[in-house]
C-alpha cells in the first residue's frame, strides 16, 4: 500500500497522464489460462467504437489457451515462464520490460495466477487492474465460488478493481451481482459469474479509454458520465429462478 497514499491525495491517475483519449488506449493483458476475459477485451477493441487496442498478451504459461486467442486476432504474445527465474523480483522485472517495450498504458490481469511484487505494482500504479469472481471485499483469494457457497451468502458476483500490494484489496471500480440459486455448485455459480465478468471488464476498459476513472480518497469515481449510469451502479436484472 506504500504507493497509494500520496497518489490518492492527488485524486487522479498520474501514471496515465501520458494518455489522452485522442489516441487509442494501449492495453497489456496478463493471463495464465483460458483467457475468456481476454477474449471479451479483444472483442471490445475489435468490435466496438471504443478507442482501445490490446497490444500485448503476456502469459507465464506456455500452453495457456489465451495465447491462441491472441494469435487468432493477430495480437503479439509473450511467454515469460516464472519457473525460469531465481525469484519473483526478477520475473516481475522481465514482465515490466516486455510490457514497457510494448508501450502499454493499462495492464489488465485476466486469470493471471502469480502474485505480483511491490516493484511491479508500484511501476504500474493506478494503471493495473484485475477481475475477481466474487464481490470484494468478501472472498478474496482462490476457490471463491466454493467459499461463497460454503458461507451461505445469497449473492455473489464479480469485481473489477485496482491492484495494490494486498491480495484482491485495491479500490473497487465496478461490480456485478449474481444470485446464488438452489442446487448451485461451484461450477454453476462460476459460470454465472463469468458471464458477468465478460460484461463488466470491457465496460471498465471502455471507461479508461474515455479517461473517466478517477481515484478520490481511496475510492473510485467515474466522471463525466452525462446521462450514463455510474459503472459501479450497473447491474444485470435478476434471472428468473
Ligand atoms: C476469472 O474467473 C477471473 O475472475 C479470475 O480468473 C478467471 C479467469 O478466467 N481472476 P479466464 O481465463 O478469463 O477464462
Amino acid at each position: 500500500m506504500l504507493w497509494r497514499e500520496p497518489l490518492m491525495k492527488k485524486g487522479r491517475l498520474p501514471s496515465l497522464t501520458d494518455y489522452s483519449p485522442s489516441r487509442p488506449l494501449r492495453i497489456g493483458v496478463l493471463i495464465s489460462g483460458g483467457g475468456s476475459n481476454l477474449q471479451a477485451l479483444i472483442d471490445l477493441c475489435q468490435n466496438s467504437s471504443i478507442a482501445a487496442e490490446v497490444v500485448l498478451v503476456l502469459s507465464n504459461v506456455e500452453t495457456a489457451y489465451g495465447l491462441e486467442r491472441a494469435q487468432k486476432s493477430g495480437i503479439p504474445t509473450l511467454v515469460i515462464d516464472h519457473s525460469r527465474f531465481e525469484g519473483r523480483e526478477a520475473f516481475d522485472r522481465a514482465m515490466i520490460d516486455g510490457l514497457d517495450k510494448a508501450g502499454v498504458d493499462l495492464v489488465c490481469l485476466a486469470g493471471f495466477m502469480r502474485l505480483l511484487t511491490p516493484t511491479f505494482v508500484g511501476h504500474y500504479a493506478q494503471r493495473l487492474i484485475n477481475i475477481h469472481p466474487a464481490l470484494l471485499p468478501s472472498f478474496p483469494g482462490l476457490h471463491v465460488q466454493q467459499k461463497a457457497l460454503d458461507a451461505g451468502v445469497r449473492f455473489s458476483g464479480a469485481t473489477v478493481h485496482f491492484v495494490d500490494e494486498g491480495m484482491d484489496t485495491g479500490p473497487i471500480i465496478a461490480q456485478a451481482v449474481v444470485p446464488i440459486l438452489p442446487g448451485d455448485d461451484a461450477n454453476a455459480l462460476g459460470a454465472r459469474i463469468l458471464k458477468q465478468e465478460h460484461r463488466i471488464y470491457p465496460l471498465v476498459v471502455a471507461l479508461f479509454a474515455r479517461n473517466r476513472v478517477r481515484l478520490e480518497g481511496g475510492r473510485v469515481e467515474i466522471v463525466d458520465g452525462g446521462q450514463e449510469p455510474d459503472a459501479a451502479l450497473l447491474n444485470p436484472p435478476m434471472p428468473s429462478p
